[in-house]
């Protein structure tokens, strides 16, 4: 009897991009969670069929997207690119697969969620089959902001990130490591990256933003509910390897008191204040790693203007930036089906 519940309650899940930077910390993630128990399935791309994995203790083969989707999934978790992505995920979507896609491909449809589930988990319906994981840089921030911005509401927001090169995959990762130590690498940004930085993530657009910046306007935007919110932002590639930094200046329409508001922020789950100068303790890409939380800090009036707050938020991009955030919503989804 044990058994059947048991079997009943188990789901197909199939990670698309299971080789990948993201794709490895979300089967980290899925085990962490005791999710594993589940039936898994694991996709890359055809150079990687074969390759064997070892999941919850188990040794899984990883298979082709195209047979997983014959398989029929009931969740897909999709870290392999927007052009996988774009052409797979209504695939799946027809035959039923809840799609949770980390990539940018799907973000700013109007009719696809985007979803932090401690902020907007309610807009989740059974009958969404695309779900879009926001841009890692977007989540912390809105993590940061979304209990302040309930209780005293935002009205400008001018941030600068200092975002770590796994923000833009393994290539970035060997070019930082080879510039390290002399050896010749393949370059993947258009400058070197070692004892340098450079405001410059994603690609130019002609209003003269990046790619990188407008996804923190138009997804912080989205996922506050926020449509008519200023936002500016300056995107900074640094020499960190893992581990996204962030300078937040926030303008709230009601002002507030220091204290109450790092109540707010100790209240929020999934929120850790690390804010104690005279021991120099503040949040930092090195403490963060490998941590679900969304961690804030140096915590201070922005004596220039009123009822405005500087913030420093610092979080393990590849965990509740990508990883952890698309796991959150595949337990959503398992709740919804139940
Ligand atoms: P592979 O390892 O076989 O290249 P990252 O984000 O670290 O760059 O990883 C990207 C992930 O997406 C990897 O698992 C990669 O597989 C996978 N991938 C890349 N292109 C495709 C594709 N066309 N179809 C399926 N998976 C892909």
């Amino acid at each position: 009897m044990e058994q059947a519940i048991t079997e009943k309650l188990k789901h197909k899940i199939a990670v698309v991009g299971a080789t990948g930077l993201v794709g490895s910390i979300m089967l980290k993630v899925l085990e962490e969670r005791n999710l594993t128990h589940n039936e898994l399935m694991l996709a890359a791309s055809e150079r990687s069929v074969g390759k064997k994995l070892l999941v919850g203790g188990k040794e899984l083969t990883v298979i082709s997207v195209e047979e997983v989707l014959e398989n029929v999934p009931d969740f897909a978790l999709f870290s392999a690119g927007s052009a996988t992505s774009l052409k797979y995920a209504p695939l799946f979507a027809q035959r039923g697969t809840v799609v949770i896609d980390n990539s940018s491909a799907w973000r700013n449809f109007d009719e696809i969620p985007l979803v932090v589930p401690q902020i907007n988990g309610d807009v989740l319906q059974p009958v969404d089959k695309i779900i879009a994981n926001p841009n890692c840089s977007t989540i912390q921030m809105v993590m940061a902001l979304a209990p302040l911005h309930q209780k005293y509401g935002l009205k400008r927001i001018v941030v600068s990130t200092y975002q770590s090169v796994t923000g833009t995959g393994v290539e970035a990762v060997s070019q930082l490591m080879k510039e390290r130590t002399g050896e010749p690498c393949q370059k993947v940004y258009p400058h070197p990256i070692d004892l340098n930085l450079f405001p410059h993530g994603g690609s130019f657009e002609p209003n003269g933003y990046t790619t990188e910046e407008m996804k923190l306007v138009h997804e912080t935007r989205k996922i506050l509910r926020a449509p008519q919110l200023q936002i500016t932002a300056t995107v900074v590639r640094v020499p960190v390897i893992g581990g996204h930094s962030e300078a937040i200046n926030a303008e709230f329409e009601n002002d507030f008191e220091i204290a109450d508001v790092v109540k707010l922020l100790n209240q929020f789950a999934g929120i850790k204040v690390v804010d104690n100068p005279a021991q120099n303790e503040y949040p930092m890409p090195l403490t963060a790693h490998e941590k679900d939380e969304v961690f804030v800090g140096r915590i201070r009036r922005d004596e220039s203007q009123t009822k405005t707050l500087n913030l420093w938020c610092v979080a393990d991009n590849l965990r509740k930036g990508a990883a952890t955030n698309a796991v959150e919503i595949l337990e959503l989804g398992i709740k919804l089906r139940q």
